[in-house]
């Protein structure tokens, strides 16, 4: 089915920033193993593969609309140098692909593309309630019980 081509071009620019976190949370990951920190490894290489998952959704859309999907782009990574650090680049992350995400939505509404919406709002929880709602409890955790304990629960 041809897709409306400004809707195709979001789905790109969407797909590079789910490319782009699948590669900051897939060096997050094995820094993490690295340090020894196997809960936070496992953890984040989890979310690598959600966001690998995500990324496929939007190519399979972009297919289905006829478009070519972009997968050679990428958006600068920010990678941390401590584990707060890292925490808090991946937060700031999600924030971003969330706005960007409502952004599209309303470009799909405008542009009656209400089933690629519906794809973008899965998305669009994934992220709200998964990602960024697990971030945030570990920078809170942080916050409260300070970085050693809470590393100490992360061996
Ligand atoms: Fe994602
Ligand atoms: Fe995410």
């Amino acid at each position: 089915m041809k897709g409306n081509s400004e809707v195709i071009a979001a789905l790109n620019s969407l797909l590079t920033g789910e490319l782009s976190a699948m590669d900051q949370y897939f060096v997050h990951a094995h820094m993490y193993e690295d340090w020894g920190f196997d809960e936070l490894y496992t953890r984040i290489l989890h979310e690598s593969d959600d966001e690998k998952a995500h990324a496929a959704k939007l190519v399979q859309r972009i297919l289905f609309l006829e478009g070519t999907p972009d997968v050679a782009s990428r958006e600068a990574l920010n990678i941390g140098k401590d584990v707060e650090e890292m925490l808090k680049n991946d937060l700031n992350y999600e924030y971003a692909v969330a706005d960007h995400l409502r952004e599209v939505i309303a470009l799909c509404e405008a542009k009656e593309d209400y089933q690629t919406r519906e794809i973008l709002e899965v998305l669009l929880d994934d992220t709200e309630s998964d990602h960024m709602y697990w971030l945030e409890k570990q920078i809170r955790l942080i916050d409260r019980v300070g970085l050693q304990n809470y590393l100490q629960t992360k061996m």
